[in-house]
């Protein structure tokens, strides 16, 4: 209750909370918290579980990520990790005084802007169209000329070296013990994370001299730019009503855009978009609109972001500016009016990859077998076999080219190539090893018990049937720190059966008893394993022994030894 409650203003009825659902749009409330019972469920998309499924959904967590998070929160202390699992000792007491020293840090450069040493800072934001309010707003800073004037000002507020460096605000400098400012002399833009806190700075060189042009915090526990979208927290609470969200590269773009009124919008932070930031996305909005200053980066941006936005079930759109304009340039000159015009225009991002694909190859075989085979590339980054094999149709289609030229097979199947004779439904169910079957309708029912069998259980894996499968669901749980019946069931019309059974018959099981369970369903496969694998290794001693390879026979041995 608590936790939702940060994230969706919740209102008491009766015993259950009542509010707007965070993961679909809609003006009625049909999102209930039930604290008894530590549930939330949205009766209109269909959204639900437990504490730690909403983290992961809410803030992109992963699994042990969510569960971390939940202890600190709640105080509750977790068993030790096996050493080797964590990087650092300390790494998760230290995670508040990182946040701590951040913030400071924001009110310290704010300071610097709006006082006398400001000076340039301010006239390089007039100069670029901003207002006073719209610097306001983003908690924009400078920081000094100098190698110690945050490092001094922190530590002589108690912050350790150790800290401010973890936080990514102070370099290790060339003499032992000594560290400098990250940040000299720039202008400094707050990357706020999914949950508002401070998690980072952008730097931006306030004259063309300086290089970089940006300097960004370094990569730390608390600064992760692939999880992390420049404006998304701003920009949460208006993506539902919008139903979409423009992606721009830049900071300014972004600031210019939300300076003309669109909320509306959010940047990857100098990288190129990831399934960990579409994860954010996901259930917020239905499209995406992807905006690119040059074509050539657009395309290159856009045939990265095809196959993850597929894979998130996203609307991708791509939209062109005029040649010689980025999005901070086109609002300053034309205004949100015309933005959101030229947005009805946009090009859906299939289509965009096909335009692209045809004018960059000639009509010629050798240009056509080329272009080919970029849109093979493109078909194989979608690790879903049936959204792969829709992509791949569609291609054929718009580029003019027969579905086999593009890898896919007339009988459907996941585009593997089968022996031939082999039936089409030798992934049925009936085919599968009866408990990897049981493990698997377990984990689609109850996702909470999954990420130990997608952790333990990829080495093991006991049958051929069933591992398409097991890998597709281990895949898009990596990929998105989800385990999704939906998509399984799409993975093949046997697959959605299957799925469908198993959600009757898991209903009877409560998610106390799953974890359990699903334990012993992977003691019996670890067991089998180790079976077929002490024969094997039986056999070959055997073998050995007979050609008197004496080495390989004491190898075999040994490794024998440790199974037992
Ligand atoms: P751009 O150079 O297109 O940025 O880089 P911009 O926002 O249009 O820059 P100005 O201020 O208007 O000239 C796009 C994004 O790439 C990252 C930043 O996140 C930037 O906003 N970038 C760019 C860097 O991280 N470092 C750099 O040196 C340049
Ligand atoms: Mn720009």
């Amino acid at each position: 209750m608590e936790l939702v409650g940060n994230y969706v203003s919740l209102k008491r009825t009766g015993n259950v909370y009542k509010g707007l659902c965070p993961f679909h749009s809609e003006k009625t409330p049909s999102f209930i918290v039930t604290p008894q019972r530590h549930t939330f469920h949205c009766f209109g998309c269909g959204v639900g579980g437990g504490p730690i499924r909403f983290l992961m959904m809410i803030a992109g967590r992963s699994f042990p990520e969510a569960v971390e998070e939940l202890a600190q929160r709640y105080g509750v202390s977790l068993p030790e990790p096996r050493s080797g699992d964590r990087p650092r000792v300390g790494t998760r007491e230290n995670r508040p005084a990182r946040f701590e020293a951040l913030t400071r840090a924001r009110s310290f450069f704010e300071e610097h802007l709006w006082s006398e040493a400001g000076g340039p800072a301010r006239r390089y934001l007039a100069g670029r169209g901003l207002t006073q309010r719209t610097a306001r707003e983003f908690g924009l800073g400078l920081s000094l000329p100098g190698w110690e004037h945050l490092r001094q000002h922190l530590t002589g507020q108690g912050f350790s070296d150790h800290i401010l460096a973890e936080a990514g605000l102070v370099k290790p400098g060339r003499d032992p013990g000594h560290f400098y400012d990250t940040f000299r002399g720039r202008l400094m833009i707050p990357i706020i994370d999914p949950e508002g806190r401070v998690a980072g700075f952008g730097g931006r060189a306030l004259s063309d001299q300086d290089q970089p042009k940006y300097l960004n915090s370094p990569e730390t526990a608390v600064y992760k730019k692939e999880r992390l979208l420049f404006g998304f927290h701003r920009a949460r609470p208006f993506l539902r009503g919008a139903g979409m969200v423009f992606v721009v590269e830049g900071y300014f773009d972004l600031i210019s855009m939300v300076a003309g009124g669109i909320n509306e919008v959010v940047a990857p932070l100098g990288t190129a978009l990831t399934a960990k930031q579409l994860n954010l996305l996901r259930g917020q909005v239905d499209q995406v609109m992807l905006l690119f200053d040059s074509d050539e980066a657009g395309q290159r941006a856009a045939a990265k972001a095809l196959p993850l936005l597929l894979n998130a079930e996203l609307d991708g759109r791509v939209l062109k500016l005029p040649p010689g304009h980025d999005p901070d340039t086109f609002m300053r000159e034309f205004g949100a009016e015309a933005l959101y015009e030229a947005a009805g225009q946009a090009m859906d991002i299939i289509d965009f990859q096909v335009a692209f694909l045809k004018k960059s190859h000639p009509d010629t075989p050798a240009g056509q077998a080329r272009m080919a085979r970029e849109a093979q590339e493109l078909i194989a980054r979608v690790p879903d076999s049936a959204k792969s094999q829709l992509l791949r149709r569609r291609l054929a289609r718009l580029l003019g080219l027969d579905e086999t030229v593009l890898g896919g097979f007339h009988s459907g199947g996941a585009g593997r190539a089968l022996a031939p004779g082999r039936a089409e439904t030798a992934k049925t169910e009936a085919a599968f090893d009866p408990v990897a079957g049981q493990l698997l309708r377990f984990i689609l029912i109850h996702p909470e018990a999954a990420p130990p069998v997608f952790g333990e259980m990829a080495a093991y894996w006991p049958d051929d049937a069933s591992r398409p499968l097991f890998n597709h669901l281990r895949t898009r749980y990596e990929n998105l720190g989800l385990v999704d019946p939906g998509a399984a069931g799409e993975h093949s019309p046997e697959l959605a059966a299957l799925v469908a059974e198993a959600a009757l018959a898991a209903r009877e099981c409560r998610p106390e008893e799953s974890i359990d369970l699903v334990r012993q369903y992977m003691n019996r496969i670890r067991d089998k394993w180790r079976k077929s694998r002490q024969a094997a290794l039986s056999a070959a001693i055997q073998q050995a022994q007979a050609a008197g390879d004496h080495d390989e026979t004491n190898r075999l041995i040994k490794e024998k030894m440790l199974l037992d």
